[in-house]
């Protein structure tokens, strides 16, 4: 087939291949592993919900509603999207199936999110999102145990220079005070700012604070905080938070320009940033959005939670040679199995089972290959030791056991018996 014939993978869609799959799982695992140490557990939603999900949760006017989702019509002509995060497709799942009655939710989720967004450095069309999301608390203790999560993982996966940032939203009532405030100030300089902030002004004038235009950027930094607007039980609770991280030892900054991407939270909102990334800097986002449940037919529940992306967050590891990296880097197998003829192939391939049954990692040659052939795939898999099974060996049942690699004097090739050999490996393994 011709070049030109080939089919390409989606624009901004990515495979992950074999060279950065073991990262992928050691991450996944890292994450799944803490949270799991915390109780929280892990719940599956659909990629494809109804379209009216996200539009009623995450706000018509965000960029991911009125520009980004992937909405089509299926067979029977129902409006359907495929997830641009996963939240709202939590609380939905909450609500029809009873989880949030009178009971509290610790829940964590992985999976593909799709935004159609202009691809560039960590900013693709489908993107793997790790999130957590708890149900049935309105204090900032639950915010506490979320953020000391987050920085757990990223002290195991030995993530360096990124930093939290928090910012409170406020209740309502704030935000509505707020919203005044920032429109007569942002009215005085309508003609700096750019076309969708002038709509944003009426429309929805906090996603301005969001705006990357460096003009609107300009007008901003002299613009009101939020925090001056916090009311009592808002304010306490934001200070409260910021005893608990101090107590925990996170270090944090104050950002109250930071209204994030989505319209459903309230008071708390948080951001880890990676200085050294580039324009998408944000590692993992969330807050507090105590308002969704009920609004989404629920029973009135504070929510609380995060997504964290995975593309962003293998890409820094890799780029800062994190010593997970380098661990990885380093998985070759124990044992590469040689087999001459077909009797020594079937003797092999039992051997390899019963080697992965104690614990080893092996590789099998597969088909003919000529003794030279096969030693010299063995060395190259990066393997420790060689079983090699040739002719004679598999009539006495044999098999000669040739160490590869040796840290200090050469270790001669023996022979044992077949049924010797996954002790006499695990042996040699040891004193390697
Ligand atoms: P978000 O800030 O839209 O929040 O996304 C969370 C994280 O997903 C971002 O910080 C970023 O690392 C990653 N991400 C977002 N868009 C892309 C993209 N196009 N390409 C690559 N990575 C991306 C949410 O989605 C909320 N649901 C988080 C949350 C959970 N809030 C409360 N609970």
């Amino acid at each position: 087939m011709s070049k030109k014939n080939q089919i390409k993978a989606v624009r901004g869609m990515n495979d992950i291949l074999p060279t950065d799959s073991p990262l992928w799982l050691a991450v996944e695992a890292v994450c799944a592993g803490i949270f799991s140490q915390h109780s929280y557990k892990q719940i599956r939603t659909p990629m494809l919900e109804s379209t009216h999900l996200f539009a009623r949760s995450i706000g018509a006017e965000t960029d991911i509603v009125s520009k980004e989702m992937y909405t089509f019509e299926d067979r029977n002509g129902d409006s359907l999207t495929l997830r641009p995060e996963g939240t709202a497709s939590t609380v939905r799942a909450g609500i029809e199936n009873g989880l949030f009655y009178n009971q509290q939710q610790r829940l964590w989720y992985v999976g593909p999110m799709f935004r159609h967004e202009r691809p560039q450095k960590g900013r693709y069309r489908q993107f793997y999102q790790m999130g957590v999301e708890c149900y049935g608390w309105s204090t900032p203790d639950i915010e506490a145990e979320v953020l000391s999560m987050i920085s757990q993982v990223f002290r195991d996966l030995g993530l360096e220079k990124t930093e939290l940032q928090i910012n409170s939203l406020g209740d309502s009532a704030t935000r509505e005070r707020y919203r005044t405030a920032l429109v007569e100030y942002l009215a005085q300089h309508k003609e700096a700012l750019d076309e969708d902030s002038q709509r944003r002004l009426t429309t929805n004038p906090l996603r301005i604070l969001d705006s990357k235009n460096s003009c609107v950027q300009a007008v901003l930094a002299d613009a009101p905080s939020i925090l001056e607007f916090l009311s009592n039980d808002s304010a306490q609770a934001f200070e409260d938070l910021q005893a608990y991280l101090d107590a925990l030892e996170i270090d944090y900054t104050i950002n109250d320009r930071l209204v994030r991407g989505l319209d459903y939270y309230n008071d708390t909102v948080f951001e880890w940033v990676n200085a050294d990334y580039g324009a998408q800097s944000t590692v993992c986002g969330g807050g507090r959005y105590d308002g969704m449940v009920e609004q989404l037919g629920g029973q009135a529940t504070p929510g609380f939670g995060f997504g964290m992306g995975l593309e962003r967050l293998v890409q820094i590891l890799q780029e800062q040679e994190a010593p997970i990296v380098k661990d990885l880097e380093q998985g070759a197998p124990d044992v590469f199995l040689v087999s001459i003829g077909a009797v020594a192939r079937k003797q092999a391939i039992a051997m390899q089972a019963e080697m992965v049954r104690s614990g080893l990692h092996v590789q099998c040659h597969m088909g003919d290959g000529s003794m030279k052939n096969q030693v010299k795939k063995a060395d190259k898999s990066g393997a420790s030791i060689a079983v090699i099974i040739g002719d004679d060996e598999a009539v006495a049942e044999n098999a000669s056991i040739k160490v590869l690699r040796r840290t200090s004097d050469s270790i001669p090739q023996r022979t044992v018996l077949q049924n010797e050999v996954v002790n006499t490996v695990t042996n040699l393994l040891e004193s390697l």
